[in-house]
């Protein structure tokens, strides 16, 4: 129902980056309070985010865990700008997103976010190397190839890079998922469900590579999972139920 609503924003249209909108060094990259989403629905306006307090420190790992339809999808949307909540604080890598136009929320989201869906989002009919070198071409970065080949290699798909979609395996789509995500090196890494759709095995690999390449770039992380061995490998534990959270996990503050 979300996917086109959810696609990263590889088909905009925006010009070249004006400036470094990057921020040098905010404490929450996530600074959320009173936030409230509703979204019409065929049985009409339906509040789907009810009272959403946040808080994520910088290089901070979270994993929002809960039910399914409790929310956790709705406001992973809301802190990349691809939804836009009616009420409430949404402070995201410093910017207020409620201010932003369509158009500051492509910006923001090329500059400042990296996601990663359950179903992988990749571009069919674009190579893997496309694929990941797209969102920095959008950019308008000069060597969009050269980074979207270290990324790739980055990610064990040295060998893979003129393979499309279609002829990688569910663990290597998500892979190049990953380098797409990374390659502009953002901030804050959202990841949905990111191994829902992989063997037990093929999933512990992307989750340590999502650790390991989150690490080093020192991104802040947040990963909805249904996994809660997974849940536990992150700094805390967010728990989300019909539209509120619930448990925050250990103090953040
Ligand atoms: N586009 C939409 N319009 C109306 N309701 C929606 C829409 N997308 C999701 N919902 C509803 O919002 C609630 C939360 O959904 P979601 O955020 O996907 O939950 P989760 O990711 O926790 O499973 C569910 O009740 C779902 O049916
Ligand atoms: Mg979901």
């Amino acid at each position: 129902m979300r996917d086109s609503a959810s696609a990263p924003s590889l088909s905009s249209t925006d010009g070249p980056l004006q400036s470094d909108t990057r921020s040098a060094s905010v404490q929450l990259p996530v600074n959320v309070k009173g936030l409230k989403l509703s979204l019409k629905g065929p049985a009409g306006t339906v509040d789907i985010l009810k009272n959403i307090d946040l808080s994520i420190r910088a290089g901070e790992r979270v994993s929002l865990i809960g039910p399914s339809g409790s929310g956790k999808t709705s406001l992973l949307m809301v802190i990349a700008g691809l939804e836009q909540a009616q009420e409430g604080t949404l402070e995201i890598c410093g910017q207020n997103l409620r201010k932003l136009s369509e158009d500051g929320l492509a910006l923001f989201r090329r500059h400042h976010v990296g996601i990663v869906f359950q179903d992988f989002h990749l571009v069919p009919s674009m190579s893997a190397l496309e694929n990941v070198a797209l969102p920095m071409e959008f950019a308008g970065r000069g060597d969009a190839f050269e980074r979207a080949r270290e990324e790739l290699t980055a990610v064990g798909l040295g060998h893979r890079m003129d393979h499309y979609p279609g002829q990688l395996s569910g663990g290597e789509q998500q892979r190049v998922a990953l380098a797409r995500a990374l390659a502009t090196d953002p901030e804050l890494l959202l990841a949905d469900e990111p191994t829902g759709n992989l063997d037990g095995n093929t999933g512990e690999t992307i989750i340590q590579l999502l650790f390991d390449l989150a690490a080093k770039r020192g991104s802040t992380l947040l990963l909805i999972t249904h996994d809660e061995g997974l849940a536990s490998r992150c700094d805390r534990s967010v728990t989300m139920r019909d539209g509120v959270i619930v448990s925050t996990g250990e103090s953040a503050q």
